[in-house]
């Protein structure tokens, strides 16, 4: 008899408690340092390629089988320790009023971006399991089939900053000037929208670890386009809330942002069990700046993926001596995995860094 959704998280949780990635959120011991790659289902692999010449983009996010199929593609590839669900930041968005479309060769864009604080009341917040049923379907189908081999999944969201820089702008930007200019023009109608986004991606994190989630990861990819003073000011309290919020569910978060290199104490205080940190800093000096009390991970330059094996294990070795055996460390990219990157380069990192790191207990 299959057991219901309700009873299932329990067993997975059981059944992960002791995977490398797991303990190492929680700072314990383990055999080898896990190692995930964030944007780890993706171009570089022909089989994802494959099923994106037959779908869209949303169509692969919307659809719970094609979506854990396409998450357990790297799963099935490589000898990674945690799967990601397979998804994107901005879907959320659809459900509260925005429309979302991927454009090939351009990424996300939205075509009625936020323009007013007209805009910004009218914006909903229904509940995940109305509008991000895809997705949490795909967990619940994915997330056993993950458990009986080993491996826990990681849900996650994007944080309400690099979720506002979106809905305003309404695709990337290098500076997101117009999200900044309506945070220092309209301070209360930027705090409206940050309460929106906190409540809508509070819930849809929470019901991710209902149905199966082992781990969340919050994604504040532009938060480096701030300051240290206004990060703090028309963020930070955002970000806080939200991590409140989701410690409830007892599971490992990820508070992972990139450029925040000289503020890293500010966005750590924000919460998270584990702090992600891009490239720019050696991982010694981000976690004494964060603390030895929180768990780390990082930081492979994702371009070194490109470079000679001498060079790339150079950066490989770099990483894993800054961590200096500490537990606590979970290894990934400092960002995103590139599109054109060597699959058999993938393998041979997470290969030598299960070597590199055996038996350290
Ligand atoms: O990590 C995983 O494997 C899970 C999947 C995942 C995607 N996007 C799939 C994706 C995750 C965790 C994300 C997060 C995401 N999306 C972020 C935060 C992380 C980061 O990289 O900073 C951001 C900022 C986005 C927004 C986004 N989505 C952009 C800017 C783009 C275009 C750039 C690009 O890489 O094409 C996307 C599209 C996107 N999201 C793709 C994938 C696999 C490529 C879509 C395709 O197949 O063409």
């Amino acid at each position: 008899m299959n057991p219901t959704t309700a009873e299932m998280p329990m067993s997975i949780h059981e059944q992960l408690n002791d995977s490398t990635f797991l303990r190492a959120c929680r700072r314990e011991p383990t055999n080898h340092t896990p190692i995930w790659f964030m944007r780890q289902a993706g171009r570089y692999m022909p089989e994802y390629r494959a099923i994106r010449e037959r779908h869209s983009m949303l169509e692969v996010i919307q659809t719970p089988e094609l979506a854990a199929e396409v998450t357990l593609q790297p799963i099935n590839a490589f000898g990674f320790d945690a799967a990601i669900i397979f998804s994107d930041i901005l879907p959320p968005l659809i459900g509260m009023g925005l429309d979302v479309q991927f454009v090939k060769g351009e990424g996300p864009v939205i075509s009625n971006p936020l323009r007013n604080t007209r805009d910004i009341d009218r914006l909903g917040t229904p509940p995940a399991n109305e509008t991000m049923n895809g997705t949490l379907e795909a967990i619940s189908i994915v997330a056993p089939e993950l458990a009986s081999r080993g491996v826990p999944l990681i849900g996650f969201a994007g944080a309400p900053f690099t979720l506002a820089c979106y809905s305003i702008e309404g695709r990337g930007s290098k500076l997101f000037e117009t999200p900044k200019k309506m945070m220092f023009r309209e301070p209360a109608a930027w705090r409206r929208l940050m309460d929106k986004l906190v409540i809508v991606v509070g819930d849809y994190l929470l019901e991710q670890v209902k149905r199966g989630a082992s781990a969340l990861q919050v994604f504040d990819s532009w938060a480096g386009v701030l300051s240290a003073a206004d990060y703090e000011r028309y963020v930070l309290p955002f970000n806080r809330k939200l991590f409140e919020k989701i410690a409830a569910t007892g599971v490992p978060t990820i508070n992972f942002s990139t450029g925040t290199s000289s503020y890293l104490d500010r966005v750590a205080s924000a919460g998270g069990h584990v702090v992600g940190v891009d490239w720019r800093m050696p991982l010694d000096q981000a976690w004494n700046l964060i603390g030895t009390d929180r768990a780390i991970q990082g930081n492979l330059e994702p371009v070194a993926l490109f470079a000679p094996w001498r060079e790339l294990r150079a950066h490989v070795d770099a990483v894993l001596h800054a961590a200096n055996g500490r537990p606590g460390h979970i290894f990934n990219l400092g960002h995103g995995i590139l599109p054109e990157t060597p699959m058999d380069t993938v393998r041979r990192v997470i290969e030598y860094v299960h070597e590199q790191t055996e038996s350290q207990t």
